[in-house]
């Protein structure tokens, strides 16, 4: 830190002004921070004296003042090269720090078509384009192009206006006649016009010193005028940040980030300061839509309060080129930023208007001042966006309110804002942010549309469809020597969800996905497709709506939709049941490796592993029971991506492979392949297994998607089972000789898969286990529990396996569980419940029991005592407990004993009942005291004992009970040292 402070000037005068001057202000190398040429706000100094227009007054007043930093806000001096002329003077002059991109830098927003063009040389992403400053030859294009939906530009600013989004032909060749014939003036002399893209927009905004970039949470802002997103665009009603996006639409931005910054270098375009990336997420990947060159506003308004470093020392990075070497935090709260808008907004804005009722500054709310003027009468509206009011919070919810009230509290005649800002966080309405979301259109239309969908998935074998059955010449499909390959498959249970949340639209994708997926395991190209659909009731929308999405999928896999049943079958279904099944034809040419080579799979053949899309098409009742036990509804925001619901992250269709791996199929590089459906790896892999062959895999090697993480701990399930039920975020696993690992890896990349993991190899089987998983506690991430309900800490002590350890575990997952598992203790170190333990994410400690027994006691108690432990359960603790350690943990330690109480007491329980030929057996839990099993009954259950039974048999049916029984001890335990301490 310096010691001496600095002032800093801020060019501007919107909110956006406002708040990095606020945030500045904070910074404790700056001792004072002016504004220039500012608005009614009287949080800085305005000096009179600068003249924002002229590079030569601004650095006199800087040398005057002390100032080492200037900050330009806004495009318009940025594009006219204002950073150039103040910078000029550092040669020889005091130098002076400019936080923004030079002229050069600049034009990537001040010329829509330089930018554009840019994009397009670079690769970058971005809708297709072409400029035009001929009214005629903008016309033919439209009429060429045929597009659903136009964009139109203009080149030059137009203040974040000019920039109209339009249906249909006539309309587009409308709207670029007026563009071009001066509608924005100059800055229409020339347009862009775009295909408009479907999804939904992400602002990104980076820090950025021209080599590396730092990106700051994501945002949303709202620009139609009223609320449920109605009425004319504006230049922003409100935003919302941290706006959490999936991790592959995140990893996506930030590599156009960094590849739009390596483009620039390239180009030898210098640049620093702030660059802005507005985004469309769109089922195809995310596109550029524009950049700007400065922070956004409103987004800077909620960015500010979540950035928890300083902000003078960023600045000052971008401007040396150190950025690589400045820490930049975030808090993880959450911000809403409500716009006051004057009447008239945007088209004629009435200023002028007296304003009152603004606050302080608060540690939840902050005005930022855009359009308000100090006059003798004191502060007036003086511009359509009168203020920004900002609050942070703890949830969105929290953080909205306090906006609200702030919002109402502020008062000038004509006040206008929306109180839906952050909406579709809140409820899904009638706004659809899905990215896939199909428009169903009504009744006929439809299924004419659906018939000229299946048409189009006509292939050159399957021309001639039509009478009572379908003709498939593998001739024509350019097979010699073929051999069919037929695979059948539905959706399970999947229905049940679709049905609960009346999302169809992916069904018929995950039915042929299942299908298609299979014969692709026998090096097959799937030719030909059936799909039966069964329902009580016909509603032709959702058989029409499951239709279109199997001739979708067929389309994408290229096969041809040949032929199908559907079915109303009143009576045999109710009304509202259906079902839908398919059949894929598949045909390979006979010299085509006859997959799976089961005999040739080896130990030290690589597993690689395919990414799946999510559940596809397994584990669904599983998933309902999940929902249904967690009060979850379907229409809930997904927590890790509250764009999008629960049900339809857990809808989102099945991956298809076909056209990414048949090719290295067909090369003979790969021995067998595993599509992993219901039974997971698990069961799923050693199919292509021949008996002396397991598989080791290295748990934590592949990305699991964030809904696996979810299921795991709302459950909660425990790893081995989840690696049971669903496919974890491997859709496909292929077996490869090592020799042939990287170029099957780069076959696959090239082919359009995003990534591909090895996940482990082949072993010679020793075990039973066909599938042997290392490091089971790397698999899941526990992100999804949360409590804030005041929970019992619980430590489990264990020298085993810890099989009633994991019951307590589990039980204490529950959401209404009061009981919450710190920490388990182990006295032996190879336990084998300690990596049980670590798997649920739960701390572990070995405390050997070597040496005097008070002193290891003495080691457990201080690490239970660190934790706050209120409970210990010994679950299998092997070791006597000494008296002092049992009083010092009076009432809190419990035991679970494998015979009724009192009978039975001591070592041998089981033994001693069948010795004395009892007919009922059973299990005790206990609060443990000084002496051997004595202490108070919490809870018991009766065993029969049967004539046959052993000590073996008895004692597993007894442990079934104890499972439930300790897990309900703990439970009331819990509840009566909760009541006790409230
Ligand atoms: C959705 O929009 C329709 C038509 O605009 C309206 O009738 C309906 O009430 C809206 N539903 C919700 C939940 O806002
Ligand atoms: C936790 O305690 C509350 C109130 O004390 C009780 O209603 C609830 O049933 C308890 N939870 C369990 C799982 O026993
Ligand atoms: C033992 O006896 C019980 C009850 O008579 C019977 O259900 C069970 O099948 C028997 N088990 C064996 C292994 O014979």
């Amino acid at each position: 830190m310096p010691s001496s402070k600095t002032g800093v000037l801020v060019i501007g005068s919107g909110a956006r002004e406002h708040a990095l001057a606020w945030k500045l202000q904070q910074s404790p190398s700056v001792d004072h921070v002016f504004i220039a040429p500012g608005n009614g706000s009287t949080d800085f100094d305005i000096p009179k004296s600068v003249d924002v227009n002229d590079a030569s007054s601004i650095r006199s007043f800087c040398v005057a003042r002390g100032i080492s930093l200037v900050v330009v806000g806004p495009e318009n001096p940025l594009c006219k090269g204002l950073v150039d002329e103040i910078e000029a003077g550092n040669a020889d002059g005091k130098e002076i720090l400019v936080f923004g991109p030079p002229k050069a830098g600049a034009q990537l927003e001040g010329s829509k078509k330089f930018s554009k063009q840019f994009m397009k040389e670079h690769g970058l992403p971005t809708a297709d384009f072409e400029d035009f400053k001929s009214v005629n030859e903008a016309k033919a294009f439209i009429e060429r192009v045929n597009w659903p939906s136009y964009v139109l530009k203009a080149d030059g600013l137009a203040a974040g206006k000019g920039v109209i989004i339009v249906d249909g032909v006539a309309e587009a060749k409308n709207v670029a006649e007026r563009m071009l014939g001066g509608e924005f003036g100059a800055a229409s002399a020339e347009i862009v016009i775009e295909e408009k893209l479907e999804g939904y927009e992400v602002s990104a905004l980076c820090f950025t010193d021209g080599k590396t970039i730092s990106r700051m949470p994501f945002s949303q802002d709202h620009k139609p005028l009223l609320e449920g997103d109605r009425g004319p665009n504006t230049g922003g009603m409100g935003v919302i940040a941290p706006l959490v996006l999936p991790s592959n639409v995140e990893a996506e931005i930030d590599q156009i980030l960094k590849n739009t910054i390596a483009a620039l270098a390239k180009s030898n375009i210098p640049y620093k300061g702030c660059l802005y990336a507005g985004f469309m997420v769109t089922p195809k990947g995310c596109k550029l839509l524009e950049f700007n060159v400065r922070f956004g506003d409103p987004e800077t308004e909620v960015i500010m309060p979540l950035l928890d470093s300083d902000l003078y020392t960023i600045c000052a990075a971008c401007c040396r080129g150190t950025l690589s070497s400045v820490q930049v935090n975030w808090k993880s709260e959450n911000v809403v930023g409500i716009v006051l808008a004057s009447e008239g907004y945007p088209v004629k804005p009435i200023v002028g208007r007296k304003v009152e009722g603004v606050p302080e500054h608060s540690s939840e709310t902050v005005v930022f001042h855009a359009g308000t003027k100090r006059t003798e009468q004191g502060l007036v509206t003086s511009g359509g966006r009168v203020f920004c009011v900002v609050s942070i919070g703890n949830s969105f919810q929290e953080a909205r309110s306090h906006a609200l009230a702030v919002s109402e509290q502020v008062k000038f005649e004509g006040k206008y804002y929306r109180k839906d800002i952050g909406h579709f966080l809140f409820s899904r309405g009638n706004v659809s942010y899905s990215a896939s979301g199909v428009d169903i259109a009504e009744g006929n239309a439809l299924v004419a549309s659906i018939k000229d969908v299946c048409l189009s998935t006509r292939t050159p074998g399957t021309d001639s469809i039509g009478g009572f059955g379908a003709l498939v010449d593998l001739e024509k499909e350019g097979f010699k020597k073929p051999q069919l390959v037929i695979g059948m498959d539905g959706v399970g249970t999947k229905i049940a969800v679709a049905e609960a949340t009346g999302l169809y639209d992916n069904l018929g994708y995950d039915l042929v996905g299942m299908c298609v997926n299979d014969v692709l395991c026998h090096c097959a190209r799937p030719v030909a497709f059936l799909d039966y659909y069964v329902t009580g009731h016909l509603v032709k929308e959702e058989a029409a709506s499951v239709i279109r999405s199997v001739a979708k999928a067929c389309k994408e896999s290229g096969c041809a939709l040949v032929g199908g049943e559907t079915a109303e079958m009143p009576g045999v279904y109710h009304k509202g049941q259906w079902d839908v099944a398919g059949c894929c034809i598949g045909a390979r040419e006979k010299s085509w490796p006859m997959l799976p080579l089961t005999e040739s799979v080896t130990p030290g053949d690589v597993l690689l592993a395919l990414p799946s899309n999510g559940l596809h098409s397994n584990g669904f009742s599983l998933v309902r029971k999940i929902v249904s036990d967690n009060g979850v509804s379907y229409k809930d925001p997904a927590p890790w991506n509250p764009l999008v619901s629960i049900g339809e992250e857990l809808l989102r269709p099945t991956k298809l492979y076909v056209k990414s791996v048949l090719g290295v199929l067909k090369s003979g590089k790969v021995k067998a392949i595993a599509h992993i459906t219901g039974g997971g790896i698990t069961e799923n892999l050693p199919r292509v297994f021949p008996p002396h062959v397991a598989a080791e895999i290295e748990c934590g090697s592949w990305s699991i998607p964030e809904v696996f993480d979810w299921l795991h701990s709302n459950g909660p399930v425990s790893p081995p089972e989840m690696l049971k039920t669903f496919n974890c975020g491997v859709g496909l696993i292929l077996v490869v000789d090592p020799k042939n690992q990287e170029s099957v890896t780069d076959s696959l990349l090239s082919n359009g898969e995003s990534a591909i993991y090895k996940i482990g190899s082949c072993i010679k089987k020793t075990a039973k286990d066909e599938v042997v998983y290392k490091n089971l506690e790397n698999t899941f991430k526990y992100r999804f529990v949360k409590s804030k309900a005041k929970k019992v800490n619980v430590g489990i002590l264990i020298s085993g396996a810890g099989s009633n350890m994991k019951k307590l575990i589990e039980k204490s997952l529950f959401p209404k569980s009061n009981c919450s598992v710190r920490v388990v203790i182990s006295n032996k170190a190879d336990a084998g419940g300690i990596a049980i333990a670590r798997s649920y994410g739960i701390e572990t400690v070995v405390v050997p029991s070597v040496g005097e027994r008070e002193e290891y006691e003495a080691i457990m108690t201080k690490e239970l005592e660190k934790r706050g432990i209120d409970l210990i359960c010994l679950a299998g603790f092997m070791r006597i407990l000494t008296a002092s350690f049992v009083n010092r943990w009076e009432g809190r330690i419990i035991n679970i004993h494998p015979s009724l109480l009192p009978s039975f007491k001591g070592a041998h329980a089981v033994q001693l009942a069948l010795e004395a030929k009892v007919k009922i057996a059973g299990c005790t839990a206990h609060v443990v005291d000084v002496e051997v099993d004595s202490g108070a009954i919490i809870a018991q259950e009766a065993v029969p004992v049967y004539d046959n039974d052993t000590e073996e048999t008895l004692h597993e049916r007894i442990k079934v009970k104890e499972h439930a029984v300790f897990a309900e001890a703990m439970e009331l335990m819990a509840q009566k040292l909760l009541e006790k301490s409230a």
